[in-house]
Formats: structure tokens, sequence, C-alpha cells
């Protein structure tokens, strides 16, 4: 390779301009023309699809929506779901409908947490699911036979419920509940100790492995608190990013089916 000066004229001389300090050098050795045009066209391609990655990347975010499909099972409702974030209230001594011993009111409030129909589920949401399709599952009335709905119940109103068997048993246990009190529904799952013991141990365990499976890793600070004699308390306004629930809800009062299944439970 050989260097020659570049004419300030833009023109390469070897003959004019000699003054190796007046101007700066270039290389002069070329490839073959060939080359140079595959060169210059694979670098342009590969600049032109770096380019349309990176804007694929940064302009294309994925909805929340779409992030919670992605790590969620299949389900008929996710047309319901919107989201909000915020502070939830739960100090130690705040006040809801939800708490404290069984009224009329209170057992309503909860029943209206989880008392809902079903959801339909598609024999394509069966598969999804996992769950092989040979007659196994339950189709709900009017069920198309070449395309099947089956009947299910939605794991948050199960959940829910189950809480509430667990809170009824608190107080079932501490003798609040009346056979002879109209105003308020008694918990005949309890009569018989066995079936009460087995049926508060299924909710136990359901909610035990469901709270595994979210594994929840949300801070929850604690604050300084003069009146507290180890000068600190945890602060239960826990910040929540939640799934809407009242949409949940809406959705299930307009598109539930009816799924009956073995006595013992509400549903
Ligand atoms: C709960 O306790 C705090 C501090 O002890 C007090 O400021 C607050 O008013 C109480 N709230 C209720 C609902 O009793
Ligand atoms: C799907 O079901 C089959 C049969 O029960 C099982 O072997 C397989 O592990 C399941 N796959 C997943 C991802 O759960
Ligand atoms: C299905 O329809 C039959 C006849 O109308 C009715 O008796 C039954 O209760 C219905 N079952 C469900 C699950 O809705």
């Amino acid at each position: 390779m050989e260097y020659l000066p570049v004419s300030i004229h833009g023109k390469y001389s070897s003959e004019e301009n000699t003054d190796d300090e007046e101007y700066p050098m270039i290389p002069t050795a070329t490839p073959s023309k060939s080359r140079a045009n595959i060169f210059v066209y694979v670098s342009s391609a590969m600049l032109l699809s770096s380019i349309i990655i990176f804007a694929a990347a940064f302009t294309r975010v994925p909805s929340e929506l779409e992030c919670a499909k992605r790590v969620s099972p299949w389900s008929s409702m996710w047309d319901a779901i919107e989201f909000w974030e915020g502070d939830t209230k739960n100090s130690f001594n705040h006040s809801t409908i939800y708490r404290g011993p069984p009224t009329p009111e209170r057992e309503q409030a909860w029943d209206e947490l989880w008392h809902y129909p079903g959801m339909p589920v598609s024999a394509a949401g069966l598969a999804a699911l996992n769950k092989t399709n040979d007659g196994e599952h339950v189709q709900i009335n009017g069920s198309n036979p070449a395309a099947p709905t089956y009947g299910s119940l939605v794991q948050v109103f199960h959940q829910l419920h189950c809480l509430d068997m667990i809170r009824k048993y608190t107080w079932y246990l501490t003798g609040h509940y009346h056979q002879d009190d109209e105003s308020i529904e008694y918990p005949w799952d309890f009569v018989n100790p066995v079936a009460g013991r087995m049926h508060v141990d299924h909710c136990i365990e359901e909610l035990r492995i469901d709270l595994m499976c979210s594994g929840d890793i949300t801070p929850l600070l604690v604050k300084y608190d003069k009146n507290r004699a180890i000068g600190r308390v945890a602060d239960f306004d826990v910040h929540h990013k939640c799934r809407d629930f009242e949409k949940i809800v809406d959705w299930i009062k307009v598109n539930g089916v009816s799924v009956p299944f073995a006595p013992g439970t509400h549903h």
C-alpha cells in the first residue's frame, strides 16, 4: 500500500503536491470494483437491518395485558382485565366491612366477593390448559357437540370462597353462628366436624399453593413510630399493582354460565 498526499482541490496527485507537511495522506490502495460493491451492499444491508431491529425493539412496547397473558394460563376472561396501581390500606386496626364478627351485612359482603356463575371454556381453551379432551370434562347446557363449550369455575372466586370458609370457621369455632338466627346463614359445612375440617384444610392448602405460585415480592416497608416500644411499625399499606376486580365481576355477570358440581360447596 502506497500513501499519496490529498490535493486541496480533491484530486490525488503525486506530481503537483510533494509537500508532505501541507497535505494529509490517504491510502490509495483500492480493492477490485466488484469486491467494493459487495462490501457496500453487505454493510448497507446490515445497517438497515440493525435500524429495523432497533426501531422495532423500541417502538413496539407490549401492553400490560399482553405481558400478563404471557405469564398466565389460558382464560376466556382476558377481555375483562384492566390494571390499577396504588396503596391498599390494612393497618392492624383498619376497619372494613369484611372484618369483624358475622352480621347479615358482613355475610352478604363476603358472599358478593365470590358467589357468581361459572366461566365458559372453548375446546381450544381446554387444549391450552393441557387438559386432554376425552369426554372427561363437563359441558354446559346448550354446548354444540361439534364445538363444545365446557363449564368451569373462576379461580379467583374459588380462592375468595376458600378465604370466606376459613373466616367463617374461625367465628364458628368461637360460637358466633346460631341455627335459630335466620338473618345469618348457618355454615352447615361445619356440622360434620371431619368434613368441615377437611373443607377448611383444602382451602388453606389452596391459598398456600396460590400464594407460593404468585410469589409476590413487593416490598413491605417499615415506618418509624415513637408510640411503639420498638420505635417502628410495619407499613401494611402495601403498594400494589392489581387487576381490577370489579371488571372481572362485571364480565362474569354478563357472560357467566351455570356450572353445578358436587355438593359440599356453595357454588
Ligand atoms: C389506628 O391506630 C392509629 C394509631 O394507633 C390511629 O391513629 C388511628 O386513628 C386508628 N384507626 C382506627 C380506624 O381506629
Ligand atoms: C401436559 O399433560 C401431560 C399429560 O398429563 C403431561 O405429561 C405434561 O407434563 C403436561 N405439560 C405441561 C406443560 O403441563
Ligand atoms: C340444563 O337444562 C336442563 C333442562 O332445561 C335443566 O333441567 C338443567 O338444570 C340445566 N342444567 C344447567 C347446568 O343449567
